[in-house]
């Protein structure tokens, strides 16, 4: 892969590069088809990065469609799929980390403590590996996209990054690889978070911008169910993450639940 962007550098070629854990969605191809627009060359890497997961979490379990993926790369025009293994990441002895002081310290960082920690140690592997000019990550992710602008600032990466909208099923539904686990009846309670969001989006254009007013709002309208445990609901500035009072400018509501233990995230731009 590294012979492969020197190459391609040294004939004047850009790439484009979305790095992904696989099992692609809409969502997913929406990237692609961003970074398709970007430059002349297209790589999609595939890896579920063991670092990320916490110790309870879904790695083994996390749903895996490699020949399907690579159907689906193919037909956006991509020009090559990365697909390393665990080792070829991190060989034996392996004991290097890129840790964020402060955005980890919000939102998912809180109850993911291991999580941020593992996405900027592969994407800095990644970026290594591929030497793209520009990388997608979408805004589901809102916090990881936060966080990886910070960490190109900071590390001086000459790598643009371009964040791209949730993309939502008919429903309301953010996408996510996740959704694999819902079953059916679960549908109206995991349908309760876009609820949320629009309901907040009203509150903020009818003159509500109390952050703790809307947040109590959105507490009333999970409780209607009772198999959603609400990990955070969180008010805060788009850039450093940290809580505000009230919506004056453009701010982040961010949400996320356990929904009979799958993990749900959402969020959108408020803004009065
Ligand atoms: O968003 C994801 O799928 C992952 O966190 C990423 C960025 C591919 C790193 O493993």
């Amino acid at each position: 892969m590294q012979a492969r962007a020197d190459q391609l550098r040294r004939s004047g070629k850009t790439t484009a590069f979305v790095p992904t854990m696989g099992y692609l969605h809409e969502g997913h191809l929406s990237l692609l088809r961003i970074g398709k627009q970007k430059a002349d060359d297209l790589v999609l890497s595939i890896f579920v990065n063991p670092t990320q997961f916490g110790p309870n979490e879904d790695l083994s379990s996390y749903p895996r469609s490699l020949q399907d993926d690579l159907d689906k790369a193919e037909k956006e025009g991509v020009d090559a799929v990365f697909v390393p293994t665990d080792q070829a990441l991190y060989q034996e002895g392996y004991q290097t980390y890129v840790q964020l002081e402060k955005l980890p310290q919000h939102l998912c960082g809180l109850s993911r403590p291991v999580f941020f920690r593992g996405v900027t140690t592969v994407v800095t592997q990644l970026f290594n590996i591929v030497k793209p000019h520009v990388a997608i990550f979408g805004e589901k992710d809102f916090q990881q996209l936060a966080i990886i602008r910070q960490m190109v600032r900071d590390l001086k990466f000459a790598i643009e990054i371009v964040g791209a909208p949730i993309v939502r099923e008919a429903d309301g539904l953010a996408m996510s690889s996740r959704n694999a686990y819902l079953k059916e009846y679960m549908r109206p309670a995991a349908l309760s978070l876009s609820q949320v969001l629009q309901n907040s989006r009203k509150m903020v254009q009818d003159g509500i911008v109390d952050a703790q007013l809307i947040t109590d709002r959105a507490l009333d309208i999970f409780s209607a169910f009772p198999e959603i445990k609400v990990d955070y609901i969180s008010i805060c500035d788009p850039e450093s993450l940290d809580p505000v009072e009230s919506v004056e400018g453009r701010t982040l509501m961010a949400l996320a639940v356990a929904l009979e233990k799958i993990r749900l995230i959402d969020n959108t731009i408020l803004q009065p």
